[in-house]
C-alpha cells in the first residue's frame, strides 16, 4: 500500500461514513515497532525510557499521560522528526534508526502529522495548506479541487480556503492542520493534541474524521488529555506514559496481535 491521493478521504462521505466498510483493526500485522527505546535531549536524564510497543496495521491508539510525561517526544520518534538515543524503531517492518538519511523522506510521505503547535506554511492560503500533500504526490491540479473543497466543509472552514492562517484562530488553524494531516489517506496518522484547541462538539466531529481514516485502514495515534474523547472509539487501545516509561492498560500492547504470515 502506498501513499496515495487518488482516492480522497470524504469526497461523497457523510458525517460518520466514509468509503469501504472495512472493520479496525481487521489487518493484524505490526506496523510499528519499539523495542527498549530511550530518548536523551543532550546531556538531560532519559525523557523516553526502555519504551516497548507494537502497533497493529489498522489499530486505532491513544497516547495519554501528564503534561511533560513525553508524549510528543513519543511521537515525534514515530514520524521520524528525531532519533532515539538507544534501541530498536520498525516501521513498516522496517529498522528506521539505521535508515540511510536519503530514504527518509520516503517514509514520512507515508505518515500524516497534526502537530501540536499546527505547523501551517503561513504564506500559503489555508486551501493549498490543505492541497500540499496531494501537490507532493503529484496529484493532477483538475483533481485537487473536489477533495480539498470537500474538506474543508468538512472542518467548517468551507468560506476560508483563501485566508491565510495568521488570520485564523487556533481552533481554525487546528482545523486546517488535520485537514492537510488526513486528506492524502497516509498509512500512519500521528495527532498531537488535536482536538486541545476546539469545542467538544468540533472534537466529536473531527474524531469522526479519524475513524472514517482507520475504517479505510490507516492506524491512528492519538495524544490527548481528553478522556471523555478516548471512550468514544469502540475498539481503541490506550498506551499511557508515566514520566518517560510507558505502561500499558489495557494489555494488548506487550501481547500485540501476531504478525500476518504471507501466503
Ligand atoms: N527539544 C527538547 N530539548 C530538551 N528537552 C526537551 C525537548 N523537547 C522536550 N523536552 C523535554 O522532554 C520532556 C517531555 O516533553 P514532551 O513535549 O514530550 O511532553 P508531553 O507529554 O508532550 O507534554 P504536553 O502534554 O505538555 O504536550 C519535558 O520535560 C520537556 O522539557
Ligand atoms: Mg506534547
Amino acid at each position: 500500500m502506498g501513499f496515495t491521493a487518488a482516492r480522497p478521504l470524504c469526497h461523497g462521505c457523510t458525517q460518520g461514513e466514509a468509503g469501504s466498510a472495512q472493520a479496525p483493526n481487521s489487518r493484524m500485522s505490526a506496523i510499528v515497532q519499539f523495542e527498549n527505546v530511550g530518548l536523551r535531549y543532550g546531556l538531560d536524564s532519559e525523557t523516553l525510557s526502555d519504551v516497548s510497543f507494537s502497533l497493529a496495521s489498522g489499530g486505532f491508539y491513544f497516547l495519554t499521560g501528564a503534561s511533560g510525561a513525553g508524549k510528543t517526544s513519543l511521537l515525534k520518534l514515530l514520524y521520524l522528526a528525531q532519533r532515539p538515543s538507544r534501541g530498536v524503531i520498525r516501521l513498516f517492518g522496517e529498522d528506521v534508526v539505521t535508515l540511510p538519511r536519503k530514504r527518509l523522506p520516503g517514509f514520512r510521505r507515508r505518515i500524516g502529522v497534526v502537530f501540536q503547535d499546527f505547523r501551517l506554511v503561513p504564506h500559503l492560503s489555508v486551501y493549498d495548506n490543505i492541497a500540499l500533500p496531494l501537490r507532493v504526490a503529484g496529484m493532477e491540479e483538475g483533481e485537487i479541487d473536489a477533495p480539498v473543497s470537500e474538506m474543508l466543509n468538512w472542518v467548517g472552514l468551507g468560506d476560508r480556503g483563501q485566508a491565510r492562517p495568521a488570520t485564523l484562530s487556533g481552533g481554525e488553524q487546528q482545523r486546517v492542520a488535520i485537514a492537510r494531516a488526513v486528506i492524502g489517506r497516509p498509512e500512519i496518522l500521528v495527532a498531537d493534541e488535536p482536538t486541545g484547541n476546539v469545542d467538544a462538539d468540533m472534537a466529536r466531529r473531527l474524531l469522526t474524521l479519524f475513524e472514517a481514516l482507520n475504517r479505510l485502514g490507516t492506524t491512528i495515534v492519538v495524544a490527548t488529555h481528553d478522556l471523555p474523547l478516548m471512550t468514544q472509539v469502540g475498539g481503541a487501545q490506550m498506551m499511557k506514559l508515566d514520566k518517560g516509561r510507558l505502561s500499558d492498560p489495557t494489555g494488548s500492547l506487550r501481547y500485540p496481535p501476531k504478525p500476518q504470515v504471507a501466503g
